[in-house]
C-alpha cells in the first residue's frame, strides 16, 4: 500500500544556501531537511512528486495533512501542485530546545483507497540566537596568593541554538593579568578558564576589570559579553566540589508538587563564610523554571510544577555551587520522566458515509476510525472493538486505522437507523478506554414490489346498476420510502366479450376504489375478471397484479315475454340502455 519505491533525492539550492535534502528514511515514508523560521507558504517539497501519487487525484483523495491529538499541524498541501507548504512558524528552539535532532512528525492521510505517509521534517538550525551570559557582571574574588598559571572557571554562555551555530569561543579583552583558554567538553560544549599569568598584588591594585565575549560558529557569528570584576583578596580560597559531575534520576510523570527529585551536594574545603555553597541553576529555560526548584541553601531539587511525559520526558539542567567567594563549579542533573497511562485513547471519525444504500453488499466500508494514544508503549498500544448486535466489524486498516464495514445484509425496512459504539482500550495497567458513537442511517433503494392485502377479489354486483358506482376497492402497501412506496393503481388492459375491459371499469389510482362504467345486464353478461395493477413510483418502478372476478347478480327485470306475435311497445328495452353503453354488448333483438 505504502509506496516503499527508491525516490530520487532530490537537491534544491534556494537563495538561501540551505540545502533542501528528501529521502527515504527508515520512520517516515519521506522525509524533508528544512530550515526552521521559513516564511508561511515556502515550499518544503513536492510530496506528491516525492511519493509518487496522481496530483490530478489529490482532490478527489481528500488528500490533507493530519496530526496526532492536539498537536499543532507545521505544514499545508497545495492541492493543485502536490507540493508542501509551511502552514505555522517552525521556530527550532521553541519545539526542540538544545536537542541536537530536532523532527517534525505530520502525517499525509489520502482515501479512496486509504493511505497514509508519515512525513518527517528535520528541522534545520539557523543561527538565531546570540550567546547569552547569565548576568552581565560576574564578581570573582580572587586572593593575591594566588600563584602564576592558577585557572578560574567562567561561567559558561547559553545560545539556544545547536551546534555550530551555539557557543564555538571565548574572547579575552586584552589585559595585564590574565589569559583565556577554551577547552571543547565531550558534550560538544566550549567552557573558558581565566589563567593568572601576572601575580596580582592586592596593595598594588585591588580590583581587575575584564571583559570576555562568547561567539558562536554561525555564519555571520552572534556573540554576548560579561564583564568580570575581580576582587583581590587576602585570605586562601578553596572551590566548592560537586559529589557528582551528572546526577541522573528518573522520575514518574504526574508525581506531586514538592516531589523532591534529587539533592545536590557540593563540598568546599574553605572554613566559615568562605566554605558556605549556595546552589543555583544555570541556564534553564522559562518552562523549567516553573517546573524545578533549588532549594539555594540544602541543594533538594524539587518539583514546582507538574511533569507531563508526553510533553517532555527528559531534562538536562545546568547546576552551579557558588561559595562565599564567589568561586563556582558546575554539575549537570539530568532527569528522565517515566510514563504513566495517564491519557485514554482518542477515537477519531475520520470520514463517515451515512446514509448508506441498504443494497451495499456486505463488506462495503461505511467510515474510517483512527484512534491515538498519547502514552507511550503499552500505555498507548490501543484495541479497538466493536459492539457485537449490529451487522458491522471494524478491520484494521494502515497503523491506527480501522475501517468500518459492513458484515451482512442492510433492509432499511426492518432496521433503518444504527447506533453503534466503538471501544478503545490500551494495554497499561490499569488499561484506560474510551468509547464513541457512531450514528447511521440507512437509505432506501426501491426493493418491495407493492403487495395486494388479498390473493384475490371477488366483487358481487346487482344488475341495472348506476354506472359510476363503486363495486369493490382493493389495496396493496409498500414498504420502501417516499415515492419508493406509493402505490399506484391501474387496470391491465383486457378483452371482455370482445369490448376493451375499460369500457365496463374504472379504477381510481390513488385509492383502489373500483368504479363500473356502465350499467350491467345479468342476462347478457354474469361474470367477468379484470387484472388490478399496483406500481410504485419509484425509478424503476415495481408492481403486482391480482384478479378481481365480477359477479353480476340477477334483479326480476323481465317479465315473461311471449316470443310470438310480439307485445305492442318495444318500449322497456329502449329504457334500458344506459347512456354510456357500447353497441356492442347490448344489441338489440
Ligand atoms: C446513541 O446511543 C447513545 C448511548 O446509547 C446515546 O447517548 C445517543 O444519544 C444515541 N444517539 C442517537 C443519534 O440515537
Ligand atoms: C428510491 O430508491 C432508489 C433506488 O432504487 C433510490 O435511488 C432513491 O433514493 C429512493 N428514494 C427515496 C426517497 O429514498
Ligand atoms: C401478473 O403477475 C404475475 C405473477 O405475479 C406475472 O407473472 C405476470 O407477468 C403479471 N402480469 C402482468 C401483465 O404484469
Amino acid at each position: 500500500m505504502k509506496n516503499k519505491g527508491l525516490l530520487p533525492v532530490s537537491f534544491g539550492l534556494e537563495a538561501f544556501l540551505f540545502v533542501f535534502l528528501m529521502a527515504h528514511t527508515a520512520n517516515g515514508d519521506v522525509s524533508y531537511s528544512f530550515p526552521e523560521e521559513m516564511k508561511r507558504g515556502s515550499v518544503i517539497g513536492n510530496i506528491a512528486k516525492d511519493l509518487g501519487l496522481d496530483v490530478n487525484r489529490l482532490s478527489s483523495r481528500k488528500a490533507r495533512i493530519d496530526t496526532e491529538g492536539n498537536r499543532k499541524r507545521f505544514c499545508d498541501i497545495n492541492l493543485n501542485t502536490g507540493e508542501l507548504t509551511v502552514a505555522e512558524r517552525i521556530d527550532r528552539e521553541g519545539l526542540c530546545g538544545k536537542k541536537s535532532s530536532c523532527v517534525i512528525k505530520q502525517e499525509l492521510v489520502l482515501e479512496n483507497p486509504l493511505e497514509s505517509y508519515q512525513i518527517d521534517i528535520n528541522v534545520k538550525d539557523i543561527n538565531d540566537n546570540s550567546p547569552l551570559f547569565k548576568r552581565d557582571l560576574i564578581k570573582l574574588e580572587i586572593t593575591e596568593s594566588a600563584v602564576k598559571g592558577a585557572r578560574f572557571v567562567l561561567e559558561e554562555a547559553h545560545d539556544a541554538d545547536i551546534g555550530t551555530n551555539s557557543v564555538q569561543n571565548y574572547i579575552l579583552a586584552r589585559n595585564e593579568y590574565f589569559e583565556l583558554t577554551v577547552t571543547a567538553k565531550t558534550t560538544g560544549k566550549f567552557y573558558g578558564e581565566l589563567v593568572l599569568q601576572k601575580e596580582l598584588d592586592r596593595e598594588q591594585q585591588h580590583e581587575v576589570r575584564l571583559i570576555v565575549t562568547a561567539v558562536d560558529g554561525g555564519t555571520p557569528p552572534r556573540s554576548g559579553t560579561v564583564a568580570i570584576h575581580v576582587t583581590v583578596l587576602d585570605a586562601n580560597d578553596n572551590a566548592p566540589v560537586f559529589s557528582h559531575a551528572v546526577y541522573k534520576v528518573s522520575v514518574p510523570e504526574n508525581s506531586p508538587v514538592d516531589t523532591v527529585v534529587v539533592t545536590v551536594s557540593a563540598t568546599d574545603a574553605d572554613e566559615g563564610q568562605n566554605g558556605e555553597v549556595t546552589y543555583e541553576f544555570g541556564h534553564v529555560t522559562e518552562n523549567e523554571m516553573t517546573i524545578y526548584s533549588l532549594d539555594p541553601n540544602n541543594g533538594k531539587i524539587s518539583l514546582l510544577g507538574s511533569l507531563d511525559y508526553e510533553e517532555e520526558s527528559s531534562f538536562e539542567l545546568p547546576i552551579q555551587a557558588t561559595d562565599g567567594l564567589g568561586m563556582v563549579s558546575y554539575a549537570t542533573v539530568v532527569i528522565d520522566i517515566s510514563d504513566i497511562n495517564d491519557n485514554a485513547p482518542i477515537i477519531v471519525i475520520k470520514s463517515l458515509n451515512s446514509p448508506i444504500p441498504e443494497n451495499a453488499s456486505p463488506g462495503t466500508e461505511v467510515g474510517i476510525i483512527n484512534v491515538q494514544d498519547r502514552d507511550s508503549e503499552n500505555n498507548g498500544q490501543v484495541r479497538c472493538s466493536i459492539q457485537q448486535n449490529a451487522p458491522f466489524k471494524l478491520v484494521p486498516s494502515i497503523k491506527n486505522y480501522y475501517s468500518l464495514v459492513t458484515t451482512g445484509e442492510l433492509d432499511r425496512e426492518l432496521v433503518s437507523d444504527y447506533n453503534i459504539t466503538i471501544t478503545a482500550t490500551d494495554e497499561g495497567s490499569p488499561p484506560l478506554s474510551s468509547t464513541k458513537n457512531i450514528h447511521f442511517t440507512v437509505a432506501d433503494v426501491n426493493d418491495n414490489p407493492p403487495v395486494f392485502e388479498e390473493q384475490n377479489y371477488r366483487a358481487n354486483v346487482q344488475e341495472n346498476n348506476k354506472p359510476g358506482s363503486s363495486i369493490c376497492s382493493v389495496s396493496a402497501t409498500d414498504p420502501d420510502w417516499r415515492q419508493n412506496g406509493t402505490v399506484v393503481y391501474s387496470l391491465l388492459p383486457s378483452d371482455v366479450n370482445g369490448a376493451p375491459v375499460s369500457s365496463f371499469l374504472s379504477i381510481n389510482g390513488d385509492t383502489g376504489v373500483l368504479h363500473a362504467v356502465r350499467s350491467f345486464d345479468y342476462e347478457q353478461l354474469r361474470s367477468f375478471k379484470v387484472l388490478v395493477l399496483a406500481r410504485d413510483n419509484g425509478s424503476p418502478p415495481l408492481s403486482s397484479n391480482v384478479t378481481v372476478s365480477v359477479f353480476i347478480t340477477d334483479e326480476n327485470d323481465n317479465s315473461p315475454q311471449i316470443l310470438y306475435p310480439s307485445p305492442e311497445g318495444n318500449s322497456f328495452m329502449t329504457e334500458m340502455v344506459p347512456k354510456a353503453a357500447q353497441g356492442a354488448l347490448w344489441s338489440p333483438r
